[in-house]
Formats: structure tokens, C-alpha cells, sequence
């Protein structure tokens, strides 16, 4: 079985794909992190973010990997690097978005994520889950809340990380990679025509897992 995840930034798809997935017994797969650990390579390497030749002859020599689900997520590895927390951070953030436009490495991940799938029940979460990856998952979500809801959520969990960004700066971050996500020519994030809108603004973590299994039990 297949269930598709997507929404906009900081909508609380990881954390409640994550609790969906283990409800289910299912494999989780944070798609957001590999485009996070391409940027993230980019940066080690040295290699100009618009550069896409380069870009892809590096992850074609890289090895994007997961471990175990931990507090802060789940354990991302690229080769034997542990990345989780990189990935994270303001930098990688910021850029990421950049990255994720280039057509060549969005083939490339999508072939990594199709495959994943192939091999087990998963619960995928990203931005183009629903449209391009899994066209025929079983089960597609579009999991939205409002602007200032997502930036008072990823400011009080970034406390809690002793990550100490402003309000102000979350929120033109959000605002920023929305509209990145959505305009960019490739898979540009947008609802699938059959997936069923979750609007999590007034849901705590738990009222949305609910909702989302709900929905999956009925569509199931
Ligand atoms: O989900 P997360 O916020 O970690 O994703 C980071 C970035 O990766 C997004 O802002 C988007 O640019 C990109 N992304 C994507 N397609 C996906 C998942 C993430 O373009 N399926």
C-alpha cells in the first residue's frame, strides 16, 4: 500500500507521516530529507547551487541513506556521514529550495523514492508525492495549515532545538520557499486532483494522526 503526503512547509506532514506510518506498520520516507542532503553535499563539495551537471555527477557518486527514527527525525546518512542535524540547519534551509527546482536531480531522487516503494508499504512525504511519484498511491493527502500557524510551530520546535531564529524570520522563510515550491517548472507543489485536503491549523498532532488514518481506513 501506498499513502502520499504532501503540503507546504512546516505543515506537520514528517511528524504525523512518521506517527501515520508507524500506527500501519508501515515503512516511512521522508522525501524532504534527500532533497535537504543534496543541497547539504553541494555545500561539502563546493559545487555552485545552479550548477546542475555537477550536481547530479555528485549524487550519482553519493549514497543517500536512512536509519532508525529518532527524536529528531529520521537518521539520514550520505555515504557514512550521519546528517541528520545538518540538514536542519538555516543554511541548507535556505537553499534547499534552489536545489529541489533542478529537473535533473528531481529524475534522479524520484527513481530512489519510486523504488523504495516498490518493495514495501510506505507512507511518503514531500511535495509532489500525490502528482509525480506515486500517481497511483492508494491513498493521497494534502496537508496544509495556515502561514502563521506553520511559522508559531517551526519557532517554538526550533527553541526547543536552541535554534534561536526569529518569528519574523521563519515566517519569510516559509513564505519564501512556499512560493518557490509552487512556481518552479518542474513538479511545482500542487494538490492532486484526487487527494483529500487536511487542514491541520486547529489540529493538534494527534487529532491530525487521527484524521488521517480515519481517511484511510475509509479510502482503504
Ligand atoms: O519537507 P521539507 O521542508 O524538509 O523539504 C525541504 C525542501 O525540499 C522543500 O522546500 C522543497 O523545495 C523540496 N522538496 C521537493 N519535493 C519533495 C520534498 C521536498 O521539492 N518531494
Amino acid at each position: 500500500m501506498k499513502i502520499a503526503i504532501d503540503g507546504p512547509a512546516s505543515a506537520g506532514k514528517s511528524t504525523i507521516s512518521k506517527r501515520v506510518a508507524q500506527k500501519l506498520g508501515f515503512t516511512y520516507l521522508d522525501t524532504g530529507a534527500m532533497y535537504r542532503a543534496v543541497t547539504y553535499l553541494c555545500f561539502k563539495e563546493q559545487i555552485a547551487l545552479n550548477d546542475e551537471a555537477a550536481i547530479v555527477a555528485a549524487l550519482a557518486k553519493a549514497k543517500i541513506s536512512f536509519g532508525p527514527m529518532k527524536q529528531e527525525g529520521q537518521q539520514v546518512f550520505l555515504n557514512r556521514e550521519d546528517i541528520t542535524k545538518p540538514i536542519r540547519s538555516v543554511k541548507v534551509t535556505a537553499a534547499v529550495s534552489q536545489v529541489a527546482a533542478l529537473s535533473k536531480v528531481r529524475t534522479a531522487l524520484v527513481e530512489q523514492q519510486r523504488a523504495l516503494a516498490a518493495k514495501q508499504d510506505i507512507v511518503m512525504d514531500g511535495r509532489d508525492i500525490g502528482t509525480t511519484v506515486l500517481p497511483d498511491a492508494d491513498v493521497k493527502i494534502f496537508m496544509t495549515a495556515s502561514v502563521a500557524t506553520r511559522a508559531k510551530r517551526r519557532f517554538l520546535e526550533n527553541q526547543q532545538k536552541g535554534m534561536p531564529e526569529s518569528l519574523t524570520t521563519i515566517t519569510k522563510d516559509i513564505e519564501a520557499r512556499d512560493y518557490k515550491d509552487s512556481h518552479r517548472q518542474v513538479s511545482p507543489l500542487r494538490q492532486a486532483d484526487d487527494a483529500v485536503v487536511v487542514d491541520t491549523s486547529n489540529l493538534n498532532i494527534e487529532q491530525s494522526t487521527r484524521k488521517i488514518l480515519e481517511i484511510i481506513r475509509q479510502k482503504t
